[in-house]
């Protein structure tokens, strides 16, 4: 059984659409960790729920920075649980080098844009302000830059009259939840 880590900062929904397709056996694997940098976010009540205990990223006291000490340190646990493979949803650090090295092509991202599109912070608000037809999203491999890696899928999503940033997110996430559990799955059956 292939393992899956997800390091998230936020609601969660996009690991919680991985455990359902886990739970529902269109996704051969288990989720082994789930990590999160920020406290008290509802991430920690899903992780729960499919019986992960969830762990506080040693970031804090960081404004956006993900300390490459405490990279090092998770790169280690993470190696030792025999993660496979590190989902990275929602989560709104950068990862670096000590991540990087110790799981080359091993790391994935979701991105609610259609990348090389409105890459960074609020893609969806981007794209709303720029007047863009149609958005997305995209899961992509991880590299050192801000949503620069290889990009593996896309999901096309139309703007449409009178969407505003929330709307346009909204259906972008119904998107994000069907197209990441689909990569993962064939990214998982490749290795
Ligand atoms: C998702 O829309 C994801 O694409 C986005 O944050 C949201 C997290 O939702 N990620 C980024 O913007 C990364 N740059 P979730 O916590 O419910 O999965």
């Amino acid at each position: 059984m292939k393992k899956i880590a997800i390091l998230g900062s936020g609601s969660g929904s996009n690991m919680q659409a991985i455990a359902d397709a886990i739970a529902a056996g269109q996704l051969a694997a288990e989720i082994v960790y789930v990590g999160c940098d920020i406290p008290g976010a509802y991430i920690f009540e899903r992780a729960k729920q499919i019986g992960v205990e969830p762990v506080l990223l040693d970031c804090q006291g960081y404004k956006q920075k993900f300390p490459k000490e405490s990279q090092a340190e998770l790169a280690a646990h993470l190696k030792s649980l025999g993660v496979d493979l590190i989902c990275l949803a929602g989560f709104m650090r950068l990862v670096g080098a000590p991540l990087l090295e110790v799981f080359p092509d091993r790391i994935l991202n979701i991105h609610p844009s259609l990348l090389p599109a409105y890459p960074g912070l609020h893609a969806w608000e981007q794209a709303v302000d720029d007047g863009a037809e149609e958005s997305g999203c995209t899961v992509h491999y991880v590299d050192a830059g801000m949503d620069t890696g290889e990009i593996i899928a896309q999901s096309r999503v139309p703007v449409l009259e009178g969407d505003t940033a929330k709307s346009l997110h909204e259906r972008i996430q119904v998107q994000e939840r069907l197209l990441y559990p689909q990569v993962v799955a064939d990214v998982l059956a490749k290795l």
